[in-house]
């Protein structure tokens, strides 16, 4: 483990920077926010990740559970964001068994390649469905938890709390074949983090949207895999 942390970690983080703070990452058992998440894990946050796949997520969340002793990673599975109920009770769990939420990653997405006259109303919508409202069904629900975190830990001497990593891409910015859905789906999630950084700035939450496009993708891919 500790090659592959070293893969996913950068030196210029403060080791132990995330101590105390709980991170809850709808698709969390994925490639790219399983990595996201240990990252955070390994500099001593504690961890809850969500997907639809039981096995998979309970697999993934020991997996990054065994980058650093004595961390508390739970792996919900079952969850589908499109559904608000399973993804309450996992924000409620969180909470409970791990004391708070303190950053949300909101990682989940659906995606396939398809031509557009190929493409059904259903597949589409599904994408949409998703990306899309699957963002918002988690970010209403985290909000409460993100602003209390910012509440009791509102110091300019105290590590950050109430942030939100929205996951997006650049496909969108120019169009791009065979990803019509996923373009649509992306520009959704930057306009949903657009208007969650305006109204939540009073209350201090803040969001970071993260791009990924081919060009970023030279994570170890397989590393919990
Ligand atoms: N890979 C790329 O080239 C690329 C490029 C740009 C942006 N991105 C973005 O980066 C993020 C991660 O991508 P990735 O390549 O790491 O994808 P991935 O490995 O497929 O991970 C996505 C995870 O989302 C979960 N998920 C899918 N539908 C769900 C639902 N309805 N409810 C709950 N969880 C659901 C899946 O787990 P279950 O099946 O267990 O639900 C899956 O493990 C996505 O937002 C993606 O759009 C990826």
């Amino acid at each position: 483990m500790a090659s592959s942390t070293t893969n996913v970690v950068s030196e210029v983080w403060k080791r132990g920077i995330f101590e105390n703070r709980v991170v809850f990452c709808t698709g969390g058992n994925g490639s790219i926010c399983s990595v996201q998440v240990q990252a955070l894990v390994y500099l001593k946050a504690d961890a809850c990740v969500v997907g639809r796949n039981v096995k998979k997520t309970e697999l993934v969340a020991q997996r990054i559970a065994s980058c650093r002793p004595g961390c508390k990673v739970l792996g919900i599975g079952g969850v589908d964001v499109r559904k608000v109920e399973s993804l309450k009770n996992a924000v409620e769990r969180c909470v409970k068994e791990l004391g708070s939420l303190d950053f949300l990653i909101a990682g989940a997405a659906g995606n396939f390649l398809s031509p557009l006259h190929k493409l059904s109303p259903n597949a589409f919508k599904s994408v949409i469905d998703i990306d899309v409202l699957g963002s918002y069904n988690i970010t209403k629900l985290a909000l409460p938890h993100l602003v209390s975190s910012v509440q009791q830990n509102n110091s300019y001497s105290s590590t950050p709390a109430g942030r939100i990593i929205y996951v997006s891409a650049t496909l969108h910015y120019t169009g791009i074949p065979l990803q019509a859905h996923a373009s649509v789906a992306k520009a959704g999630i930057d306009a949903l983090s657009s208007s969650v950084a305006i109204e939540c700035y009073p209350n201090h939450v803040r969001k970071v949207s993260r791009l990924f496009s081919r060009r970023h993708l030279k994570l170890p891919r397989k590393s919990l895999h």
